[in-house]
């Protein structure tokens, strides 16, 4: 924050276009409702579906709502296009409202001869103010369909909230007062952080039903730049939950394991194999649902995969580590999770219930 309170982002930008043209960006005020509406007015009922759910432009009151977004804590901005011999018109918005819990909840739409930049550039404006005022995170709900609001949000190392079914939509979070989202401040449940392809786990609805808050973690869209993890830096996520799994397959796989692993010792790691083969032995000697099978490893360790497998060349798995067969019934899955984040929560220097080993 700057001196006097102030964000030190720049809220008034002029960018020249080709033509003599303009687009002014600027934070977004009550006066701003009629440009707004103008603007959806514009959209095709697809944008407008995208935007809203629903193919119809939002009503009068619920534009002024969000042109007044300042007046309630939120922020807003809009980009003011300016050519020559035509009155100034928005050509889009980007806003975001104060959460109960001091979270942002953002929305934003460009007019379709502004895209393939706009977006991007609003958005990260919108971020970075949001973080200079102290938003840890900014929550947007997204058609899954929404591919460039996805992919935009992507880019930005979002992680995954929640799920409906109907529209298909996901609830994604993106950090705004660091590079990645936080966990609330404030919790009562276990947190479950799961790494797995697309942010979507299988057994993520019997996870939330036994107590568990759950983010997954989508993995990096384009290279890794948006996991610490995998930059080898420590991970908010990862360091304030009470479990995580591991249903990222292939090398990200073993590369998230052994990063977590190496930076986040003390929370137990559930990784998810691959299907046992057919024909395979599914069980081993493990608990039920665990995968096993191999010869024990040195003390205070696991062997980390049946022989011949690549989970095999891999060095061994600290106790800490368990292992589940994808296709493991989810209650079973959930009941081992359930255990890890117990032993997490037992205070430091308490020993182990009897029949389970140490951390
Ligand atoms: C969503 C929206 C704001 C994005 O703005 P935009 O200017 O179109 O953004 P871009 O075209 O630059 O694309 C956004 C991202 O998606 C990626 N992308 C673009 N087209 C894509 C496609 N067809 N498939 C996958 N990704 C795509 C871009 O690479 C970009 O990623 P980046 O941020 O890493 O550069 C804009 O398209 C829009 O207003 N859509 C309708 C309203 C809406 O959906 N609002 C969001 C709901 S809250």
């Amino acid at each position: 924050m700057a001196a006097g309170g102030t964000p030190a982002t720049r809220l008034v930008e002029h960018i020249a276009l080709p033509g003599d043209r303009e687009v002014l960006i600027r934070p977004m005020r009550p006066s701003d409702a009629p440009g707004i509406a103008l603007l959806y007015a514009s959209l095709e009922d697809d944008d407008l579906y995208l935007r809203f759910f629903t193919a119809h432009a939002p009503p009068e009151r619920f534009v002024a709502q969000l042109a007044g977004v300042g007046e309630r804590g939120g922020f807003g901005l809009v980009a003011e296009l300016h050519e020559p011999g035509r009155p100034g018109r928005i050509v889009a918005e980007a806003a975001y409202e104060l959460l109960p819990d001091g979270d942002g909840e953002l929305g934003i739409t460009v007019a379709p001869p502004q895209r393939g930049w706009l977006g991007p550039y609003l958005l990260d404006r919108l971020v970075r103010h949001a973080g200079e005022r102290g938003v840890a995170n900014l929550h947007a709900d997204v058609l899954v369909a929404n591919r460039r609001m996805v992919g935009m949000l992507r880019a930005r190392g979002c992680v995954v909230v929640d799920h409906d079914e109907r529209p298909a939509m996901v609830r994604v979070a993106i950090g705004a007062s660091r590079r990645t989202p936080t966990w609330p401040a404030r919790h009562e449940r276990s947190r479950l952080l799961v790494e797995v392809p697309g942010g979507r786990w299988h057994a993520e609805d019997a996870a939330r039903a036994a107590g568990f808050d759950v983010l997954a973690c989508p993995g990096p869209s384009r290279g890794w730049s948006t996991c610490p993890a995998l930059r080898g830096e420590p991970c908010p996520l990862a360091a304030g939950a009470d479990v995580i799994v591991d249903a990222q397959r292939g090398d990200l796989g073993a590369d998230l394991q052994g990063a977590h692993e190496r930076l986040h010792p003390t929370v137990p790691l559930c990784v998810e194999l691959p299907p046992a083969a057919p024909g395979g032995t599914p069980g081993g000697t493990g608990p039920p649902g665990t995968a096993g099978g191999a010869a024990p490893g040195p003390p205070g360790t696991r062997p980390a995969g049946p022989a011949g497998s690549p989970e095999a060349t891999r060095r061994p798995v600290r106790r800490r580590t368990e292992r589940v067969r994808a296709g493991t019934d989810d209650i079973v899955v959930v009941g081992i999770l359930q255990r890890l984040a117990r032993r997490q929560a037992r205070p430091p220097g308490q020993p182990d219930p009897p029949g389970q080993p140490g951390p």
